[in-house]
């Protein structure tokens, strides 16, 4: 079994990491193609590294673009490479440009897909993931669903029963593998100055949040509400989309402590301290739960209804008192909630599902 593992920004090679260590460590047959989607080092080769990854065997440097552009120039790098490596299947994780394109190429050339993370839906379709992930559901042969919903999710889409494997969610994998070496290495509490349970995180970088001027003031308010009724330091990470569009609208974040996008084994020791989380981004909605943090979801909707479920979110949008409102009331919320994303051997399941029906 030859596999191929298309990949291209920050989330997906944090998820792909369980997948490709096992890969490594089982010595199969398998390489990596990066998009190069995310190309800055803090959003890309730190992961790398840090992880302890193999290089990628082909990077298609595709770089930003409209979604068109983007997905296009993917497309024709992706099918080049396929071409010439024949692999049995390709494996795309989420729900970016780099997995609709990786799911297209590879099923019009009559190479087995599978997604990993399959199911998810926000029900919005002004987010471009919700298209995407869409699509690449519908154009793989096997569909990883971390959750019983979401195995749901594909049954009542028409999708056949038998290509759905309800396995968990690889960002468990990720934690429990990377947590420990976190704790013993990052050095992050000391650089920044703070303790744990004494400070607030927070991400955002959704499209539908930081391209509008209107949503972005009202969630860059909404963190100086939190802020100021906390009183302790709120530390902002920022992805480089959200930097450029703050600078573009000129929006004062006075009270936020903005520092730039932070290795992975930081970033989860600082979410894992952290008193509360806000954020848009979906992997940090899981983090979260699988952590035990309170967290509270920028958006109006969430595909990740398994997190509200259990308690560990509370969705808030991008209106400030709504946020300071969703603060308090996440904050208070027991947190016993139980982990719903798996327990930690995703990546394992998915490569001996793939072994059994590829190799049989
Ligand atoms: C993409 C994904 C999103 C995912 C996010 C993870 C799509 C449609 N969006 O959004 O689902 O949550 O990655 O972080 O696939 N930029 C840099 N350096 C980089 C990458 C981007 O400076 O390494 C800047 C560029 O100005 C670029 C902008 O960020 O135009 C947006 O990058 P892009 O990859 O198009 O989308 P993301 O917002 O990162
Ligand atoms: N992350 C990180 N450094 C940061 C912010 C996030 O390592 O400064 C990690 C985070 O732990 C999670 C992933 O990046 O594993 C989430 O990526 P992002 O929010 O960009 O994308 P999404 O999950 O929304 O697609």
């Amino acid at each position: 079994m030859k596999i191929s593992i298309i990949l291209g920004t920050r989330p997906e090679i944090v998820k792909c990491s369980p997948i490709i260590r096992e890969c490594v460590r089982s010595r199969l047959d398998c390489f990596i193609l990066h998009t190069g989607q995310h190309y800055s080092y803090n959003m890309d080769k730190v992961f790398f590294d840090q992880l302890n990854l193999p290089e990628a065997k082909y990077n298609l440097d595709v770089g930003s673009g409209s979604h068109g552009r983007q997905t296009g120039k993917m497309l024709v790098g992706i099918e080049e490479v396929l071409q010439k490596e024949s692999p049995d299947i390709v494996l795309v994780q989420g729900d970016t440009n780099t997995v609709l394109a990786g799911a297209l190429a590879a099923v019009k050339l009559g190479i087995k897909v599978g997604h990993i993370e399959a199911g998810l839906r926000s029900y919005d379709r002004n987010m471009p993931e919700e298209i995407n992930r869409i699509l690449a559901d519908h154009a793989s042969d096997y569909l990883f669903a971390p959750t019983q919903k979401s195995k749901e999710t594909l049954l009542h889409e028409g999708i056949e029963q038998n290509k759905i494997f309800l396995v968990g969610n690889t960002v468990v994998d990720a934690i429990y593998q990377d947590l420990e070496i976190a704790k013993s290495k990052s050095q992050i509490f000391i650089t920044l100055g703070v303790e744990a349970s004494q400070y607030l995180l927070a991400t955002a970088h959704r499209q539908e949040n930081v391209d509008d001027k209107k949503k972005l003031a009202g969630l860059v308010s909404g963190l100086q509400l939190v802020q100021s009724e906390f009183k302790i330091p709120l530390i902002y990470p920022i992805h480089p989309r959200a930097k450029k569009q703050l600078e573009q609208f000129g929006i004062d974040t006075t009270g936020i402590t903005l520092i730039e996008p932070l290795d992975y084994l930081a970033f989860l020791q600082l979410e894992s301290k952290a008193k509360l989380v806000l954020t848009d981004s979906g992997g940090v909605q899981e983090e979260t739960c699988i952590l035990g943090v309170p967290c509270v979801t920028l958006r109006e909707n969430t595909e990740r209804p398994e997190t509200l479920e259990v308690g560990s979110n509370v969705l808030a949008g991008t209106d400030p008192q709504k946020i300071l409102e969703a603060a308090k009331i996440s904050y208070a919320h027991k947190k016993n909630w139980a982990n719903p994303f798996g327990d930690g051997a995703t990546g394992k399941k998915i490569l001996k599902i793939l072994k059994n029906e590829l190799d049989s």
